[in-house]
């Protein structure tokens, strides 16, 4: 009997990771459009360092400080672009099953890295607000990562079509046993009777193609097995999650 449960909990594991690496797929599909735009930026600077080169070279007056000057923002901007298609790389990667010591900070910090620019270029504004302490949990950081990914997702998806101002403000701070995450929206927030069924897979209200119903779910389940919570409620103007976690002593 034992044996059996045994097999069934290898097979509830394997079955949860799939399907963790799935919604992770979907989030990097998501992502794609917003790292094209974070990887145009440092070669549009590279292009015109080349080209500022070439035409002082033709024109005769390329002094070597002046070359030197500009291969050197170019190497500084190829740093930056392999920086940007290496964490794209790590966040395709599965996850190791350890539990390891991370900074908070630097997860949400990380996601923004990966989403800000398409959030900025859909018009929303962001604002961070971390406390001064800076305690670790204990935890996956590119499985926290996605959590974040899919809560600034829903909060765009959520003001999209909405009038007024946009705007996500995710905050940091900690007591004196857990870490907390929040992030609010303006998107008016969560259905009256969707909020008891968001966290239930495969639970939609967008329409096909748009939604899969996995992100809350499956960040439910990622915070879940770091032991801590994730908590939805509605605020005025919009919807707020809150990620609990205990912190590392
Ligand atoms: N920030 C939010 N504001 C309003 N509703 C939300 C928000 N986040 C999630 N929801 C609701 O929860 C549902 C489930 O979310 P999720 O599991 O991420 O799946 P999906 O985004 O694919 O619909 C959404 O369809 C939406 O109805
Ligand atoms: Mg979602």
């Amino acid at each position: 009997l034992n044996k059996v449960r045994l097999e069934q909990e290898n097979e509830r594991k394997e079955a949860s990771a799939q399907i963790i690496q799935a919604s992770k797929l979907a989030t990097l599909g998501e992502m794609s459009t917003s790292v094209a735009h974070e990887l145009n930026q440092p070669l549009n600077v590279i292009r015109m360092a080349a080209g500022n080169s070439r035409r002082r070279i033709s024109k005769g007056t390329a002094d070597l400080e002046y070359l030197n000057a500009k291969l050197e923002r170019i190497e500084e901007q190829t740093v930056r672009a392999s920086a940007i298609i290496d964490h794209m790389r790590m966040f395709g990667r599965e996850a190791n099953e350890e539990l390891e010591p991370i900074n908070p900070r630097a997860v949400v910090t990380n996601a923004l890295g990966l989403m800000g620019e398409q959030l900025r270029l859909a018009g929303i504004k962001i604002v961070t607000e971390f406390s001064e302490d800076c305690l670790l949990i204990l935890g996956h950081s590119i499985q926290m990562e996605q959590v974040i990914l899919n809560l600034l997702t829903n909060a765009r998806d959520a003001m999209t079509e909405r009038e007024g101002e946009k705007k996500i403000i995710l905050r940091v701070f900690e007591d004196d046993k857990s870490v907390h995450i929040t992030a609010d929206d303006a998107g008016g927030g969560i259905l009256e009777n969707a909020l008891s069924r968001i966290f239930d897979p495969f639970y939609t209200t967008k329409e096909m193609g748009k939604g899969t119903g996995l992100g809350l779910s499956v960040s439910y389940g990622i915070i879940n097995d770091m032991n801590g919570t994730l908590v939805a409620e509605n605020i005025d103007g919009g919807a707020r999650f809150t990620i609990t976690l205990p912190s590392v002593s």
